[in-house]
């Protein structure tokens, strides 16, 4: 990862809960960071830590829209060898405007691009999502399984695949996709936009049962966060991941209901409070069976297989877990 050291990158979505984690590894490699991002779903708080410390003289956030094609841009751009695309429009703020998400997604992609182009970037690392695949036809899904997206967000993220695509083969560009799947990990939103086991989190320890949507049958590939900050970097410095989509998922299967258990095992073990079940979600895809090898050979990343050991490490330190403490800073 010395390769790194010295280059000025940009994180898109760098005050989320991905790019914070990205940000934090980055400067611990010795990159100079632009944390790009417009604070619609990100927040400060989880850059808070890397801001105007002197021992992070390397970061700077720059509060912008990724759609935006103005000086504003030109000037975040100047002098950028990489770019580490992670903001989006989530899942559940699709639904509420499609147009925007399809603004952001795609539009957004295209515009980093343009000017990755024009600025002379190196390279263009693509956080996207299984969501790409839909309801998974083939098991173990792998990089070849038609794209079906069951979603705006879906729809919306794999236009901004192509585009990068479009820009790889067109013009040469140096990219890199990395399809991220049910990613979980301190600072991940507990809130209805965020992830299901910071949601249980907040719950159980505010004293209420967690909700399980359905049978709670669904299964999940849960992700250390951790695991794809190394993917993003390795992506970022092998020459094999050039011009290549990946899977980026630990390939575990844990059911919702195993999930709800198994933290109910952790947090509350006087017994207090039960699983509870509420109406399906539409659309929920039921079934995950994701193949990680062509990442796991090509780029040598190791995914933690101990869900349950690493989980609970985790929520040892609940606030941090929920985004309440000032993050520590640890490197992935
Ligand atoms: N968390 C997951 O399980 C998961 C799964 C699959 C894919 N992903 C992808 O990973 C990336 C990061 O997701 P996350 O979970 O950290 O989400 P997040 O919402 O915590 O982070 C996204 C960040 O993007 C910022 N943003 C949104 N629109 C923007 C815009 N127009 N201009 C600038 N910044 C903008 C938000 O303020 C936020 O800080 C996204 O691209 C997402 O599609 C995440």
């Amino acid at each position: 990862m010395s390769q790194l050291a010295g280059r000025k990158v940009i994180v898109t979505g760098g005050a989320g809960f991905i790019g914070s984690h990205l940000c934090e590894a980055l400067l611990d490699v010795g990159a100079e960071v632009i944390c790009l991002d417009d604070l619609s779903a990100g927040k400060r708080g989880n850059v808070a830590h890397l801001e105007g410390k002197s021992n992070r003289p390397n970061f700077r956030f720059v509060e912008l829209d990724i759609c935006d094609d103005g000086p504003a841009m030109d000037a975040a751009f100047e002098g950028v060898d990489t770019v580490f695309h992670n903001a989006a429009s989530k899942k559940n703020i699709c639904l509420i405007n499609p147009h925007r998400d399809l603004e952001v997604n795609a539009g957004g992609a295209l515009n980093l691009l343009k000017m990755s182009m024009k600025h002379g970037v190196r390279k263009f690392v693509q956080a996207s999502t299984g969501s790409v695949y839909g309801e998974p036809q083939i098991f173990p899904t792998t990089e070849a399984h038609p794209f079906e997206p069951v979603s705006y967000y879906g729809v919306s993220k794999l236009a901004g695949e192509r585009y990068v695509d479009v820009f790889h083969k067109l013009y040469g560009l140096d990219t890199t996709i990395l399809r991220y799947f049910h990613v979980y990990g301190p600072r991940q939103e507990s809130n209805e936009f965020g992830g299901v086991v910071s949601i249980f989190l907040r719950r159980i320890t505010q004293g209420e049962n967690p909700i399980v949507f359905g049978h709670g049958e669904q299964v999940r590939s849960f992700t250390w966060v951790k695991d794809l900050v190394e993917a993003n970097l390795r992506a970022a410095t092998d020459p094999q991941a050039t011009g290549r989509a990946y899977n980026a998922a630990s390939g575990i299967r844990v059911t919702i209901n195993e999930l709800a258990k198994g933290m109910l095992e952790i947090l509350d073990p006087a017994g207090k409070l039960e699983v509870e079940h509420g109406e399906p979600l539409i659309g929920d895809i039921m079934e995950f069976d994701v193949s990680n090898a062509a990442i796991r050979e090509d780029l040598g990343i190791e995914f933690e297989a101990d869900f349950w050991g690493t989980l609970k490490t985790a929520l040892a330190d609940v606030d941090a877990f929920l985004g309440k403490a000032e993050p520590t800073g640890v490197a992935a």
